[in-house]
């Protein structure tokens, strides 16, 4: 069975405990892993984050959408902002790099997304903004409903 959930928030840094919670709750139902929960609710904290910092430059009143579909043991992310945008995506997929050291960033954002999901795609124009696009096949396999 296929489930879909969308959520749009404030781009405000309160709400990246809100995103990870929501998304955790949302995927439960597919009884993942503790690590598996950890991990993803990890990577909305990373994408959620990127978007308010970097696409929204820490500005509030602006928004951050989430949507997260569940099919049979897979979950597929996406989070998107209409931010600044990326200039080069390649670049800014490479460990350690970051446009804001003076921020104390590690530039390992999308790096942790990497290793913790199957796979990453990063859609960006500057100026309209970010779809970050993730998808992970979860082990466990559970009795369909
Ligand atoms: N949503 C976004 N909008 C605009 N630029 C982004 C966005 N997400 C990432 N970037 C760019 O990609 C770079 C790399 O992102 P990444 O998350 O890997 O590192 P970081 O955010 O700089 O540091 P860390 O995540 O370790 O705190 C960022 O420094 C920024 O320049
Ligand atoms: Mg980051």
């Amino acid at each position: 069975m296929k489930n879909e959930m969308h959520v749009e928030f404030s781009s405000v840094s309160e709400n990246e405990a809100f995103a990870r919670v929501t998304v955790g709750s949302f995927v439960a139902q597919l009884d993942p892993t503790m690590d598996e929960l950890t991990e993803i609710k990890t990577v909305v904290s990373e994408a959620v984050t990127n978007a308010i910092i970097h696409g929204y430059n820490n500005e509030p009143g602006h928004y951050v959408s989430i949507t997260c579909t569940l099919d049979e043991d897979a979950v597929e992310l996406t989070i998107k902002d209409e931010g600044i945008g990326i200039n080069n995506v390649d670049e800014a997929r490479q460990p350690l790099y970051t446009s804001k050291p003076e921020l104390e960033r590690s530039g390992m954002g999308f790096t942790i997304i990497e290793n913790f999901m199957d796979n990453l795609e990063i859609i960006s124009l500057p100026e309209s903004g970010t779809t970050v696009h993730m998808k992970k096949q979860l082990s466990k396999k559970t009795v369909s409903k």
